[in-house]
């Protein structure tokens, strides 16, 4: 299997094959530290025909593969378990100018989020794909995912923007659909099924996404509440009456004290709440009146929202949002769980979470979709397994998913049962089975 080696050093250039321990440890540990694993070696191919001969390679010798992007998943899945060659995405970059007749951009998997977005904005578009890791995380890594983020309830995840991809399939092979047409009926959604694959059946190289308008006027509001019940009531009474409504988000006070106090950021509001929702609203003009006039007659008093549009006070309120990620991890490492329920039902599904979790926990989420993130912390690993099953078994009582967002991986993959059925999981691995039989394409993961 050495061969292996000098013959993908020969595809790629020796200079993209890293097999020193040295240089191979920034890409053997995911964004948590949790997840970790020896790979045999790093390639850093440079376009699809090369990874296509990588992956020819690997499967001609039996060798399997682990997909990378931008190491930000927190589910274990774009790390090396053991033995495997990792594929990094990371210098199929670049964005091309985008297509304003069709409102879609093609970007490499390599790209980051922020670039896509910067290229949408440069257009006078918007991509509306976001979250706190827009700096490192992949255009392949967050299709691969299916992420979804802060604006998903109403612009949907990133299955609901992609118009095409070209990917690397098991076998070597290359499907390449990036016409991006509005009506293409011809055949099986390829596209659609490595959406959200996590990288099992196949690497995405290149992706043709969807962009959207947004208002130029942006408003913002962080206000606190008493309950889980009042956030979701408020959440849904905003999307009624305001139809520029983009953001719902929730936080509650112990994630944002920690949040103030490692970004020495000053409270909110003048007092302390049990709950937080931040909204947030676009249009085309008066996004801050709309945002008030909506909020009216739906508080107890001023006192308890602050509103802006202002760039910096709404920077100053997302941070108290996206700092949480952060701010935990920068004192655990939390058990990070990611569930989504149904919107109507997410309050009683947190009150009840309340009695199963024995151990200190932060709670935020996107309370627009009822998804919910669960960061346990101060566990040892017996204690965390305990945890996991405990509410994990409780969001499948109460109807909902085990993985929302951040998708399987390693991670959740013994408890995909409870969100599939015996003979939904026997379609996943014929499928599975008929693109990679030989089972080499990120081993693990999902199934
Ligand atoms: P990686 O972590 O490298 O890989 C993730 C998975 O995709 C792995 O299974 C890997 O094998 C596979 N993969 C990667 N690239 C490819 C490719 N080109 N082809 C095939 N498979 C591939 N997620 C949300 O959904 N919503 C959020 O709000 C959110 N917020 C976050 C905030 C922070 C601070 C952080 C650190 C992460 C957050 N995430 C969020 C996690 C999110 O899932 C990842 O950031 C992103 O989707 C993964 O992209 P990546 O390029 O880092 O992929
Ligand atoms: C978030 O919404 O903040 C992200 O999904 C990240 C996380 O869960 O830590
Ligand atoms: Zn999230």
């Amino acid at each position: 299997v050495s061969g292996l080696q000098d013959a993908v050093a020969a595809v790629v250039g020796a200079s993209h094959v890293l097999a020193d321990p040295g240089l191979k440890a920034g890409y053997e540990v995911d964004w948590t530290g949790r997840h970790r694993g020896e790979a045999r070696f790093v390639v850093r191919p440079a376009d699809t025909a090369e990874v296509a001969e990588v992956v020819r390679l690997c499967v001609r010798e039996g060798v399997p593969i682990v997909p990378q992007g931008g190491r930000t998943s927190f589910v274990g899945g774009g790390v090396p378990r053991g033995g495997e060659v990792l594929v990094s995405l990371a210098r199929l970059g670049g964005v091309e100018p985008v297509d304003e007749a069709a409102g879609q951009v093609t970007a490499g998997a390599g790209a980051t989020l922020a670039d896509v977005q910067a290229a949408a904005r440069s257009a006078g578009l918007f991509f509306p794909l976001d979250f706190g890791a827009r700096d490192a995380a992949t255009v392949g890594g967050v299709l691969a995912t299916n992420a979804g983020g802060n604006r998903a309830f109403r612009h949907g995840m990133a299955r609901a923007l992609v118009a095409g991809l070209e990917a690397v399939l098991p076998d070597g092979g290359v499907v390449s659909r990036l016409a991006g047409l509005p009506k293409d009926n011809a055949g099986y959604d390829l596209v659609q099924l490595l959406a959200g694959s996590e990288g099992t059946l196949g690497i995405i190289t290149r992706a043709r996404l969807r962009l959207t308008t947004h208002g130029a006027s942006v408003a913002t509001a962080l206000i606190g509440l008493p309950s889980t019940a009042a956030a979701v009531e408020l959440s849904t009474a905003l999307q009624r009456r305001l139809p520029g409504l983009d953001a719902a988000e929730l936080l509650y006070a112990n994630g944002l004290e920690l949040v103030c106090a490692h970004e020495r950021l000053r409270p909110p509001l003048p007092h302390s709440h049990a709950v937080y929702l931040l909204a947030e609203a676009a249009a085309p003009e008066g996004a801050l009146e709309a945002l008030a006039e909506a909020l009216d007659g739906l508080l107890p008093s001023p006192e308890h929202a602050v509103v802006a549009d202002d760039t910096a006070t709404r920077e100053r309120l997302w941070r108290y949002r996206e700092g949480h990620t952060e701010a935990v991890s920068a004192r655990w490492t939390p058990l990070k769980l990611d569930v989504a329920l149904p919107v109507a039902g997410l309050a009683a599904f947190v009150e009840e979470l309340g009695r199963v979790l024995t151990a200190e926990a932060f709670l935020w989420g996107h309370a627009g979709d009822g998804n919910l993130h669960v960061n346990v912390v101060g566990l040892d690993r017996e204690q965390e397994a305990g945890i996991t099953r405990a509410v994990l078994e409780l969001v499948a009582a109460h109807g909902g998913s085990i993985g929302a967002e951040h998708g399987i991986g390693i991670a959740k993959r013994e408890w995909l049962h409870l969100t599939r059925g015996p003979d939904d999981l026997a379609a996943m691995r014929a499928v599975k089975a008929a693109l990679d039989p030989a089972g080499l394409m990120n081993p693990g993961v999902l199934l």
